[in-house]
């Protein structure tokens, strides 16, 4: 359609509206939903683009389902709670043939006949949301939460382009919840990395923590930026429609202009089942994004609604999870990781192979023990698997494929980058460079210094550390204090405006807690809890500085070995001139007196289970202490509130168990800021 914008009048921009609007929602959907574009990208974004230019001459003209809403909307402060009107359940789990037989049997049983009809399809890997359409109109988009409730993710979902705004088809339900899989192509993820790195940010460590990473954004302008796109699997609350099947559900929402579930079919019994899960076992890498295993559900709902559920799961659904994937390569070096304390980590480094759809050539094998045991040698076969789908591993070692003329692996005793002596240290598994100024020590000190849990500089990327301290434009980190933007300007891929962002930052560390503080310096055996610990009893460097060895070692969960290391860390000429650099740069060393009358949560002892969507554990666990509470890791008798985010673990049923009160991770917000819960 060829407009010329300038010209048009009211009537004729009307008419243009609405035509481009179909033809552009039409174009989504197959793109999105059918995979089978029609026309070329180009063509797309003119349509969109001509769109925008006549709502933005006649404003009147907008509508909620408009394809120019998907753009994003200025930030929110915060996501709004929604309840969801019927709970999102998680699904039980089944590892072998044998879990699955145990399912069907259970389901026979209690519905008391010898044939069920199941669908399989495929289980993906993201972030469960529930899309609510009142009279096909989209009015609300939310995530999973715990189940119960969820965060009003809207604007954000508004921006996933296979998501329709407005159902298409005739059949249009009063309402209707559909339920789904936000998740991001493998393809998407790899290229989005790329820009983080080149950014300087941090890299997402695999597409569900990207799709959720993106859609959970206050700023869903952030979220219009990436490629996401939701599968729809079920339906939540629905009127005026009904469906006799899953499969014919599906079919409808596939209508009603959703891509489904991907190899969604019936099949006649378990036995079919517990083929298409040895099938997609073996296929799953075929798929553009990441499957973790095969979702089997009973077919007909009224059975389903027979079967019911548990407070956690239906009882006529389970997830058969794919086995972590492991694959055959070669080694093609054993090189040495000097880390923050010195420790050498011999690392693997073999051809390419894919696992579990993302491409892996190194894997840790941890310290001279390991080598040993695994006798794993330069030009080895060896099986490599990701353990808890992140980190690769060394399984084994194929020693009847073994070459001619291989040598064993001996750790150097001297340091792979500054070359000076390496030892082993009685008791200890590790080995280490003993040269505290070596250059691999002092990058890792400095990448443990600025990250999250510590001084949380979070625009200084690892590339530009190392280098920082290559070009000996620092060489500790207390040196971030005196950068200048000419320093960082001499960085390879660095422009104003990320150098502008980094100084920023360090400037916004400057106020950081004083347990971060302690965290940060990067003492030997200083973890964040007992970084905690330090900062509560000592509230400031210099009486830590000056406090003695038993003295530290009283605090209850403080041993002998660490008492002895931080006395010695503040022993060292050079770390006490790093701490005076510090201070001179106007570092916060102390902790701010906390007045202890009017603390809201002096009583409470809080453990927190599962995954909290808007804090780190450990950040909620500061707020906590800074309040007056207390947490802990455990649920006892005394404990006195249990907050249960994401995924709660056995915690929560021991609280549940024991009568303590549990909140949701929104109460706990309003807990924290004063509100009543
Ligand atoms: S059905 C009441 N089907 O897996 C049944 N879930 O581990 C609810 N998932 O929270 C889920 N693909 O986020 C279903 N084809 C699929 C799925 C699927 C991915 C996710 C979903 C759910 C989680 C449970």
């Amino acid at each position: 359609m060829k407009i010329d914008i300038s010209a048009v009048s009211y009537e004729e921009a009307k008419d243009f509206v609405k035509k481009l609007r179909r033809s552009i929602q039409q174009h989504n959907y197959l793109y999105y939903a059918r995979n089978k574009p029609e026309i070329s990208d180009h063509e797309y974004d003119q349509m969109l683009q001509d769109l925008i230019t006549l709502e933005k001459k006649f404003p009147s003209l907008v509508t909620p389902d408009s394809p120019s809403q998907r753009v994003g909307a200025p930030p929110l402060k915060e996501f709004k709670t929604v309840q969801h009107k019927i709970p999102m359940l998680s699904l039980g789990n089944a590892f072998n043939n044998e879990d699955l037989i145990n399912f069907d049997k259970r389901i026979k049983k209690e519905l008391k006949t010898d044939t069920v009809q199941y669908v399989t399809e495929l289980k993906m890997d993201g972030l469960a949301v529930s899309i609510r359409y009142e009279n096909g109109m989209l009015v609300q988009g939310a995530t999973r939460g715990n189940g119960i409730s969820g965060e009003d993710v809207t604007l954000n979902i508004k921006t996933i382009k296979n998501i329709p705004l407005k159902l298409f088809g005739n059949i249009i339900p009063a309402v209707i919840e559909i339920r789904g899989e936000v998740i991001m192509y493998k393809k998407d993820f790899e290229e989005l990395n790329k820009e983080r790195e080149r950014n300087g940010e941090p890299p997402f460590a695999n597409p569900r923590n990207a799709a959720a990473g993106s859609l959970r954004q206050l700023d869903s302008c952030i979220t219009a930026q990436r490629k996401l796109q939701m599968i729809a699997y079920g339906i939540g609350e629905v009127k005026s429609i009904s469906f006799s099947t899953h499969f014919e559900a599906l079919e409808s929402l596939k209508k009603m202009g959703f891509k489904t579930s991907p190899e969604a079919a019936p099949c006649s019994g378990i036995n079919e089942a517990i083929e298409r899960c040895e099938y997609y076992k073996n296929h799953r890498n075929d798929y553009p994004f990441e499957a973790d295993g095969i979702v089997i559900k009973v077919n007909e709902i009224a059975l389903q609604k027979k079967l019911g559920a548990t407070s956690h799961e239906p009882r006529w659904a389970i997830a058969y999870k794919f086995p972590p994937e492991e694959a055959e390569t070669t080694v093609q070096n054993i090189v040495i990781q000097v880390g923050r304390t010195g420790i050498l980590t011999p690392v693997a480094v073999f051809d390419q192979i894919e696992l579990e759809g993302s491409v892996v050539s190194r894997a840790t094998l941890h310290n001279e023990d390991q080598v040993k045991r695994l006798d794993i040698r330069i030009n080895d076969k060896i099986i490599v698997r990701k353990a808890g789908s992140v980190i690769p591993e060394v399984v084994k070692v194929l020693k009847e494929k073994r070459p001619q003329n291989t040598q064993p692996f001996n750790l150097p005793d001297k340091c792979p980058v500054c070359h000076g002596p390496a030892a082993r240290f009685e008791g200890e598994s590790a080995t280490r460079c003993i040269n505290v100024s070596c250059p691999a020590q002092v990058k890792e000190r400095i990448i443990h210094f600025a990250s999250r849990n510590a001084m949380d500089i979070d625009a200084l990327g690892d590339k530009i550390i190392n280098q920082l301290v290559d070009k000996k434009i620092i060489s500790d980190y207390s040196d971030l204090y005196y950068l200048k933007k000419e320093d960082l300007l001499e960085l390879e891929r660095m422009g104003e405006i990320l150098a502008e962002k980094i100084l920023r930052n360090i400037q916004q560390s400057k106020n950081k807690n004083l347990s971060n503080l302690i965290y940060a310096l990067g003492i030997f055996q200083v973890g964040k809890y007992t970084a905690n610990l330090l900062a509560k009893r000592f509230k400031s460097i210099d009486a830590l500085k000056a406090a003695k060895e038993d003295e530290i070692h009283a605090i209850g969960g403080i041993g002998p070995i660490t008492a002895e290391s931080i006395k010695k860390f503040f022993a060292s000429e050079q770390n006490i001139e790093i701490l005076r650099k510090l201070k001179t740069a106007g570092i916060k060393m102390e902790e701010e007196e906390i007045k202890t009358q009017n603390l809201p949560l002096k009583e409470e002892k809080i453990v927190f289970t599962g995954t909290l969507k808007n804090f780190l554990r450990g950040e909620a666990q500061d707020i906590v202490k800074n309040l007056g509470g207390e947490t802990f890791e455990t649920v006892t008798k005394t404990t006195t509130i249990v907050v249960s985010g994401e995924n709660p673990g056995s915690k929560y049923e021991k609280a549940k168990a024991l009568g303590i009160k549990i909140i949701s991770e929104d109460e706990f917000k309003k807990l924290i800021t004063g509100g009543k819960i």
